[in-house]
């Protein structure tokens, strides 16, 4: 049996619903590719550092941060090495970067991606910053070393669109996209159908929570526009950067106008568009009234994007479920593809 040892940096939301998903189904992985997966290293902010060479017992990892809200001080394994510390002095084979995404650079996940990838570690990111601010770069970095680098997780939290594109799509040309790529302003937008105000609306989903205090990612767009990028910058090689995306949020949006749009048969969406026109790169986000008949708009639709192709016309993705596992499966699946690539 061979051994693939894993370095998490990030043991959150995202961190301990993939390290779930990996405990359920270890010994089927092993049957199924032949390979022993074992997390070696677990970084968090705040809550100390695993490092363990002979391999976590990631189910008393996932208990200790849970019911005790850190890891064991007196663990052999406990440090307090840095997330860099981990990039580069750890004994890994695949390296998770499922660190908060920094809107504004891409910082510093693109560095731990890019330590790895120098190191030749395989690198999977849940982290959208780094794909929307230096894809290039870290594409080309992979390439040269010859590891994988994988980001299934960065839009629609795990939703099969990269997969897509590179095994389904790897002959047609994506020439435009276009989507709901943000679920906390469209979950907004249809609770302001039932005239709520927006103040209103936050302040319930603060309560069950369900929303973050500083909603103004999600608001103002920025989260749509850095997911928009990432598209771009993957399926058209677009080199942009949020920078680039023409945005307008939603939080100038008032009741009157949602309920005005559905008194004319249609609905107000935070939309999503990008493309490159005559050689140009385009992309916009921007709240647009779409026929409440269209796909996009259907009760249960929690995201939605839509490729236009040369040979296989328009196809879509849609997500009608948010729940943390999603999240978990698309870093889960990014390192089967590892597994399935080294395999070879
Ligand atoms: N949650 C989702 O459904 C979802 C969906 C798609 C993509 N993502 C992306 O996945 C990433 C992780 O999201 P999440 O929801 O798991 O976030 P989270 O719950 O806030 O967890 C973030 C984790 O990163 C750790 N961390 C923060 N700064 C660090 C640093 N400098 N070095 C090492 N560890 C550090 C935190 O440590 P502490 O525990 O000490 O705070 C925490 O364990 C984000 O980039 C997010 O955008 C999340």
């Amino acid at each position: 049996m061979k051994t693939c040892k894993v370095a998490m940096l990030g043991f959150g939301i995202a961190g301990r619903a993939f390290s779930r998903i990996l405990l359920d189904n270890h010994s089927d992985i092993a049957e199924k590719t032949g390979y022993d997966v074992q997390i070696v290293t677990i970084s968090t902010a705040t809550r100390g550092t695993l490092n363990k060479p002979e391999g976590i017992d990631l189910a008393e990892a996932v208990r200790a941060v849970e019911e005790d809200g850190h890891f064991d001080r007196n663990d052999s394994g406990y440090c307090e090495w840095s997330a860099m510390d981990v990039v580069d002095q750890a004994d890994y084979d695949v390296l998770l970067e499922l660190t908060p995404l920094n809107i504004e650079t891409g910082q510093p996940a693109i560095d731990h991606l890019k330590g790895a990838m120098s190191r030749g570690r395989h690198a999977i990111s849940a982290n959208k910053g780094p794909i929307a601010w230096a894809y290039r770069e870290l594409r080309d970095l992979a390439k040269e070393k010859g590891v994988c680098f994988y980001f299934e997780t960065t839009v629609m939290a795990g939703m099969p669109i990269f997969n897509m594109a590179d095994y389904c799509l790897e002959y047609a040309k994506v020439s435009e996209v276009k989507g709901i790529l943000n679920a906390t302003t469209n979950y907004i937008l249809r609770q302001m159908e039932l005239g709520l105000p927006q103040e209103t609306i936050y302040e319930n989903g603060r309560k069950g929570g369900f929303m973050e205090a500083d909603l103004s990612m999600d608001v103002d767009g920025f989260d749509a526009a850095a997911k928009l990028t990432a598209l771009l910058n993957v399926l058209m090689d677009a080199g942009i950067t949020p920078d680039d995306i023409d945005r307008t949020g939603i939080g100038d949006v008032t009741t009157e106008q949602v309920m005005g749009a559905v008194a004319r048969g249609n609905k107000l969406k935070l939309l999503c568009r990008g493309g490159i026109k005559d050689g140009k790169v385009w992309g916009r986000v921007h709240p647009e009234e779409i026929p409440a008949s269209h796909a996009f708009s259907g009760e249960d639709v929690v995201a939605v994007v839509e490729l236009t192709t040369d040979l296989m016309d328009r196809l879509s993705i849609v997500q009608y479920g948010l729940e943390t596992t999603q999240t978990g499966y698309g870093v889960f699946i990014d390192l089967m593809r590892v597994l399935r690539e080294t395999s070879r």
